[in-house]
């Protein structure tokens, strides 16, 4: 054996020794691995845990099918009425009468407009709350029945003759 042989075998042990170690080491550490995974897998828990997130959000029922029990249950929301309000005269009057009596728009006569109203009121309230809640047609012009606002009561229409009615004496 000559001198460079033995060197070359001292360096092969020196090297491939600890590379073959590291090389079992990985190979050893792989299959240990390998083998918990399996069997974590193998656990119910584990299985419940991995169908529990692959479930699906939602479920198409074609008509026919039924829905399972565990669906969730959607009632119709109980409908409640609304209570029952009543606008006042000048809530009125802004919302549905402003338009034709504010301006004098169609002969209406104008709110507060005492030579329009003088004749007019000379009817007396009822006459006017009538013609308001009925509407009709007189010589200035066409007065809508509530003033084309049928949602008002005749309560609401009154209110807002009244409010009218006084504004003239301001
Ligand atoms: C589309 C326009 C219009 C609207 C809206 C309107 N009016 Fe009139 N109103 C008239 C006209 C026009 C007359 C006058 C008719 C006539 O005498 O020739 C009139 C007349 C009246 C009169 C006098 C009635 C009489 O006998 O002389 C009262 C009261 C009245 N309106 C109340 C109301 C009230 C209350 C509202 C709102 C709820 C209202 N009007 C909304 C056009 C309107």
């Amino acid at each position: 054996m000559n001198r460079d042989q033995k060197i070359f075998e001292t360096y092969s042990l020196v090297i491939g020794v600890p590379a073959i170690v590291v090389l079992m080491y990985l190979g050893v550490t792989q299959m240990l691995d390998r083998n918990q995974r399996a069997s974590a897998a193998d656990t119910a828990e584990y299985q419940a845990v991995v169908t529990d997130q692959l479930r699906p959000y939602g479920r198409v029922y074609l008509p026919g099918e039924e829905a399972s029990a565990n669906e969730p249950v959607v009632t119709e929301a109980e409908q409640v009425d609304p209570v029952e309000t009543m606008m006042s005269g000048p809530q009125v009057y802004n919302d549905a009468c402003l338009l034709c009596h504010g301006a004098g728009v169609g002969g209406a006569p104008i709110l507060g407009d005492t030579g329009q109203w003088a004749a007019r009121l000379e009817q007396g309230n009822d006459a006017l709350y009538r013609n308001a809640i009925e509407g009709y047609t007189g010589e200035s012009g066409f007065m809508p029945a509530k003033g084309a606002r049928m949602d008002l009561s005749d309560d609401e229409v009154r209110a807002a003759v009244d409010y009218m009615i006084g504004e003239l004496s301001n």
